[in-house]
């Protein structure tokens, strides 16, 4: 096999003699490219954020912004890399390079005051700045550059600028001094790459494609295998290994609970993971599909994960995270459990025999445990049609982005002619585990869309599962959390509050 290698900015560099735990992050600072920064090292300041190729939505390649703290080195293994120091264009000997376009924005828009936080924003707007359909829906009527005005009136909405730029892009970058306002400025004030900009012209080339990886050092690797086939089989041999795909939770793990697995074995790029079906009944979900891919690739097609995409973590998150990831780890707050529980998903179990359905109510087991064996992996997640028209998805907890919730409830229902149907509704942050509200349910089906019907149903919602009291909420806040949901849903559907 040959060596290990990642290609940053342009030059091919070899991972060795980096053990298999060293993030992307280290790997570069340790290499003196040191505009990469460590804020939180797990995943949410965006500090440490750079530029991936990666498969592309709409062109063979996008320039994809992730967390470098999170990601072993070893996962990019044959792929290219650009920091914020890439960005610029070196100049000639004895004089200063050329300023990226997103760099000189936040430079003369004041976008920048200590400038810590500065390389991962630029590397999170520069993902932005490059994405192939930013500009396909700029308001018209809006010919102003934002960026001068107090507000952003005249806009498609309160999180695009006129030129398309999508806010939620920089909603993993924290910074502690300069303020949003500045950044924001820039953000909308960035144009679009010319011709000639070799990151634009890079799109229209295919991404570097998966190489199978075996880097040990030590007693200690990190495995890639090119086949579905060859990777369960691995499993079957090795029943201790981590699974990884976007390595969200891994990073976390290795950075701030110091542990170092012997064994770890990445699934993100197997293509039998990253198939996106929509057959007569049934939506199929690769179980490897980034976040943001499946987000741009439903395009709305599924309104209950519209409305959780968005809410799950921040954009630099869902670049690497995984639904196969997010149901694998197990947390009773992870959320996409709730949703799925509401959309009546089933998990897609994989091993070197074949394949099993188990739906999504029946696999969790108990606290970060599932019916998944250590030698199965989840494929994809089946989410069933058609789908109930009335859904929700709303998160309780503190931060609007780039939080975990302290609760979280799913709606799907069916309301014909003024009766509730069919009602499923999924609760995580209640119980070991993410749940259906079965009782809730019940309260709902066969009565009425009606004031009444609703208020009953949320006093008995409110008694489903065994909340805790902990640092982010107690016990009461939660329960009376999970009853408002209803009645803001019913507000929502007739606008009207139930008094
Ligand atoms: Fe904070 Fe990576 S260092 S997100
Ligand atoms: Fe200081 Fe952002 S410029 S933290």
């Amino acid at each position: 096999m040959v060596a290990a290698r990642i290609t940053v900015n342009g030059k091919d560099t070899p991972i060795s003699p980096a053990a298999p735990h060293t993030t992307v992050l280290d790997f570069l600072r340790e290499r003196g490219l040191t505009g990469t920064k460590e804020g939180c090292a797990e995943g949410e300041c965006g500090a440490c954020s750079v530029l991936v190729a990666r498969p592309g939505v709409n062109k063979p390649t996008d320039w994809v912004a992730v967390n470098g703290c999170l990601v072993p080195v070893a996962a990019l293994d044959g792929q290219e890399v650009i920091t914020s120091e890439g960005l610029a264009t070196a100049g000639e000997p004895g004089k200063q390079p050329t300023l990226h376009p997103v760099q000189e924005e936040m430079a003369v828009r004041g976008g920048s005051q200590c400038g810590y936080c500065t390389p991962g924003f630029v590397c999170s707007m520069a993902a932005e700045y490059y994405r192939p359909d930013r500009c396909a829906h700029p308001d018209p009527a809006d010919g102003a550059n934002l960026a001068d005005n107090a507000e952003p009136a005249g806009s498609a909405d309160a999180e695009h600028g006129p030129n398309g730029f999508d806010l939620h892009a920089l909603s993993g970058n924290l910074c502690r001094c300069t303020g949003y306002r500045p950044i924001r400025d820039a953000a909308f004030a960035v144009g679009t790459p010319t011709d000639e900009d070799p990151l634009a012209q890079r799109r229209e080339q295919s991404p570097p494609a998966p190489v199978a990886t075996a880097y040990t050092r030590e007693d200690a690797a990190f495995l890639r295998r090119s086949t579905l086939t060859e990777t369960l089989q691995l499993l079957r041999e090795r029943p201790d290994a981590v699974v990884v795909a976007g390595s969200t939770d891994w990073g976390v793990e290795v950075n701030i609970r110091s542990r170092r697995a012997d064994c770890v074995v990445a699934v993100d790029r197997l293509p039998e993971l990253r198939e996106l079906r929509v057959g007569s009944d049934s939506i199929e979900i690769g179980a490897a599909l980034t976040l943001t891919e499946i987000e741009r690739r439903l395009d709305g097609r599924v309104p209950l994960l519209a409305e959780l995409f968005p809410q799950f973590a921040s954009r630099l998150i869902r670049n690497g995270a995984t639904l196969g990831g997010n149901l694998g780890t197990g947390s009773p707050i992870g959320d996409s459990p709730p949703v799925l529980l509401a959309l009546e998903a089933s998990v897609v179990l994989a091993d070197a025999d074949g394949e099993r359905e188990v739906p999504l109510a029946d696999y969790f087991t108990g606290y970060r445990q599932s019916v998944r064996r250590p030698d199965e992996l989840i494929r994809a997640v089946r989410v069933p049609l058609p789908l109930s028209p009335v859904v929700a998805f709303h998160k309780i907890a503190k931060r609007r982005f780039d939080d975990i919730s302290s609760v979280a409830v799913a709606f799907a229902l069916d309301v014909e002619d003024g009766i509730v149907r069919t009602a499923r509704i999924g609760l995580g942050g209640v119980a070991a585990t993410p749940i259906r509200s079965l009782a809730t349910e019940a309260a709902l089906e066969g009565r009425p869309w009606a004031a009444e019907t609703v208020e009953a149903a949320a006093q008995v919602l409110r008694g489903e599962g065994t909340p805790m009291n902990d640092h982010r909420a107690s016990a009461e806040y939660r329960s009376a959390m999970l009853g408002q949901s209803l009645l803001k849903l019913y507000a929502r559907t007739t606008e009207a509050v139930p008094s």
